[in-house]
């Protein structure tokens, strides 16, 4: 079939605001603290959530909540309910279309999760990359998709990327190929795109996806954007892109809960290792208050990279006090915190579980919004997962054209 038959983005955006206005109360607040917030006591799930066991958490945390809840004992009915409805929004069709095998020239140096990402992208623009006049890809990093776009379409196709260690690594690669070319430039200040383009962005992040769609909307030109980061934002609170959302603005803190990922297997690192740094993160955010650290929930690894929560609480810690000014923690201070953590933290991950398993339900509702805003404005629009999760837990694509014969097939 083909996409259009199928996809309603506007009414599929209603069903999932549906969903999401009744837990409002749940995706603002984070678990920060072993108490349990209001949202948990007025719903009385409290003691359901605490009395579960470590296999059972570590279970719900790597398959989520709503997948899992219903093979569960003495689960409260709206809880059940309410995974049974985020489940069904979730769902969205997967792309039908073959990936574009890449030749073992096109796809050197390419990571394998990156050329799958590729593969299955250039395969689903088959119709429109072969419509359009000029290919332009947004957020280009190192220029892959610009490049193999090129390659496969054998027409004028730019690249707008801010960093110029990447345009400059991106034109290097290109060797004497002549249609396509890198730009500098941000493109959330000077985008503008014709008719006859097609726009690419392939995890164009935060506000740069919702320009991208503006742009598109504005222009009326074919649009394939795969969205991620949306909290990579300037301002507080994001304004919906379209008329049937808008009424949801939604905090950054909030935007940020699309990106955490539960999935048996972690992007990078097992998920052992990905719990293990949480924990370090939590008890550093227990050390740091008890040194009189103001912190806002999920602050304190702010000018850390986050990896280095995997090293341990000692390195992590030392660092986080040095660069606020703070003497160093003695072994004692750390072996205080440490033991503490690990007792509250077992909470936090119980009561945490109902607002993680609204990730998705977060990242789906401003793809829709997007996707909405281009369906309002007269585009065919289709949303589709465009690969597996394994090869990147942001895998929603929106794929919009005024010719649905040009959307690819679910
Ligand atoms: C997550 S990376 C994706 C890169 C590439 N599309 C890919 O899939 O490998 C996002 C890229 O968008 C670039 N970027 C972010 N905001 C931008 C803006 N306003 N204008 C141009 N490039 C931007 C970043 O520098 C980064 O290289």
């Amino acid at each position: 079939v083909t996409g259009v038959d199928r996809f309603d983005a506007i009414q599929s955006l209603k069903t999932a605001l549906a969903v999401f206005d009744d837990v409002r109360d749940i995706v603002e607040t984070r678990v920060d603290e072993a108490r349990a917030p209001d949202w948990c006591l007025r719903r009385n799930w409290t003691d359901f959530l605490l009395q579960l066991s470590d296999s059972d958490v570590a279970d719900c945390e790597a398959h989520g909540l709503a997948a899992r809840v219903r093979s569960m004992e003495g689960v409260p009915r709206d809880l059940l309910e309410l995974a049974s409805n985020i489940q069904q929004v979730i769902s969205l069709p997967a792309l039908g279309t073959s990936p574009h095998e890449l030749s073992r020239t096109s796809r050197h140096a390419i990571m394998l999760r990156k050329q799958a990402q590729l593969s299955a992208l250039l395969g689903a623009l088959l119709h429109m990359g072969s419509a359009a006049r000029r290919i332009v890809d947004v957020g280009s990093g190192s220029g892959h998709l610009t490049r193999l776009a090129a390659e496969l379409f054998g027409r004028e196709t730019i690249g707008v990327e801010r960093n110029s260690n990447l345009v400059e690594a991106a034109s290097a690669r290109l060797g004497d190929k002549q249609d396509v070319r890198f730009v500098l430039g941000d493109a959330c200040e000077s985008l503008v795109l014709e008719p006859s383009d097609l726009a690419l962005g392939l995890h164009a992040c935060g506000i740069l996806g919702d320009r991208l769609v503006r742009a598109a909307v504005l222009s009326g030109c074919d649009l394939c954007l795969v969205s991620c980061c949306f909290q990579k934002t300037a301002t507080d609170l994001r304004a919906a892109a379209s008329r049937t959302a808008a009424h949801v603005l939604l905090r950054r803190d909030v935007l940020g809960l699309a990106n955490l990922t539960s999935q048996a297997q972690g992007v990078e690192v097992s998920i052992e290792a990905t719990m293990r740094a949480r924990n370090v993160r939590f008890a550093l955010r227990r050390l740091l208050r008890a040194r009189g650290v103001v912190l806002e929930p999920g602050a304190e690894m702010h000018g850390l990279n986050r990896r280095r929560a995997r090293v341990g609480l000692s390195d992590v810690a030392q660092r986080a006090l040095a660069m606020r000014g703070l003497d160093a923690a003695t072994d004692a201070e750390l072996a205080e915190h440490e033991a503490a953590a690990s007792t509250e933290y077992a909470e936090v991950r119980r009561l945490s579980l109902p607002r993680s398993m609204l990730s998705r339900l977060v990242e789906v509702v401003v793809v829709l919004d997007r996707a909405a805003s281009l369906q309002e404005s007269g585009a065919h629009v289709l949303v589709a997962t465009v690969c597996d999760r394994k090869f990147t837990p942001r895998n929603l694509g929106i794929f919009a054209s005024r010719d649905p014969a040009r959307l690819p097939s679910i």
